[in-house]
């Protein structure tokens, strides 16, 4: 995205980092861990991005971040033009962005009607007049195919089928018209039988809204469904990002190579779906490898470089970076 214009450019991400403390000794901060280290990243309006990676590798916390819930440790996150910056400039942004989380057992209060959780934004931003917060509450409801909507406005979370409550986290995420919506695992906790439509009802309002999106996920196969873009995280860093197709038929990291290697389903059309992680161990965050962070892992480890200088991102491809130092001359 990085060669779009300015004014396509929603949200930006330059050099974020979001560390959490660990320890103190007296007044010193001793021991950290760096969740999300070093991102820089640019969604156009209405784009859909993937972000995908292993266990443990920052997505959450990036996704965290940009929703404004995690504070930076240091770099900038930029949302149309604006540096999101102090008390004010978060209140303004919160309305334009949309969760979407993981798990929608516990996404939403339990004692709460699906009414109530969907009202909750509207009166957090000021609307007033209740008629207008019903008739905006049915259009959500509508969006999301929770009908026959009066069958389910006072239904409470424990009524609903897993995919129903993820209908209900949506329509909460969209109710205030967000121009971002940052779903993390969207899917991953509900049954296989539901999946699939879940993922149609995103890419929907995101194609009919205009919506941008970052959808996040362990799950390669599934990234196809609606993103033109994939980011691939590890250890806290992106370590790959192209468009969709260029990345599942030429990934050029070596990371990004063995997620997609090991693959014993003969049907090309599944050649894409992650089934084995690496062989070793993800990195400590705390302690995290010097150099390259893949490098212990790595099969094509050049020594005296990977193991101690940073690869930056190389464009060996146009549109396509990864930050690994076999890509250094292109
Ligand atoms: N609030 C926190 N305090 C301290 N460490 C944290 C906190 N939140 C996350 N971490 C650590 O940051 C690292 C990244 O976690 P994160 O949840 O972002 O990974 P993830 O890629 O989303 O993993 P998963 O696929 O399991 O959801 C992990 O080592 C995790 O233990
Ligand atoms: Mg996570």
């Amino acid at each position: 995205m990085g060669e779009a214009a300015d004014g396509d450019i929603l949200l930006s991400l330059r050099d974020l980092h979001t560390w959490f403390e660990l320890r103190r000794w007296g007044i010193f901060r001793v021991g950290w861990v760096q969740a999300v280290d070093g991102v820089d990243f640019q969604l156009g309006r209405g784009e859909a991005v993937a972000v995908v990676g292993e266990s443990g590798c920052g997505k959450t916390t990036l996704a965290r971040t940009i929703l404004g819930l995690h504070p930076p440790t240091r770099g900038e996150i930029r949302f149309d033009g604006r540096v999101l910056k102090g008390a004010a400039t978060l209140r303004w942004y919160r309305p334009h962005v949309g969760f979407v989380q993981q798990d929608p057992y516990g996404a939403t209060a339990p004692f709460l009607s699906v009414k109530r959780i969907l009202e909750e934004p509207l009166l957090v931003q000021g609307v007033r007049d209740p008629a207008e917060r019903l008739h905006r509450i049915r259009t959500a409801m509508e969006r999301v195919k929770l009908t026959p909507i009066d069958d389910f406005l006072n239904k409470f979370p424990h009524m609903l089928s897993g995919g129903q409550q993820q209908r209900v986290v949506i329509a909460r995420a969209k109710i205030l018209e967000p121009r971002l919506i940052v779903a993390d695992e969207p899917v991953s906790m509900l049954d296989a039988s539901v999946r699939v439509e879940i993922l149609e009802l995103l890419r929907d309002l995101q194609q009919t809204s205009g919506l941008s999106l970052i959808y996040i996920t362990h799950d390669l196969s599934t990234v196809r469904f609606f993103t033109e873009r994939i980011l691939v995280m590890y250890g806290g860093k992106v370590v790959e990002e192209a468009p969709v197709r260029s990345l599942l038929e030429e990934p050029l990291h070596p990371y990004t190579r063995a997620l997609l290697a090991g693959i014993s389903d003969p049907d090309p059309a599944n050649a894409h779906v992650m089934r084995e992680v690496p062989p070793g161990e993800p990195p400590s965050l705390m302690n995290p490898p010097s150099g390259c962070r893949f490098h212990p892992r790595c099969p094509s480890f050049i020594r005296k470089l990977c193991d101690c200088q940073v690869p930056p991102a190389f464009m060996p491809k146009p549109g396509h970076r990864a930050a690994c130092w076999l890509h250094r001359d292109g």
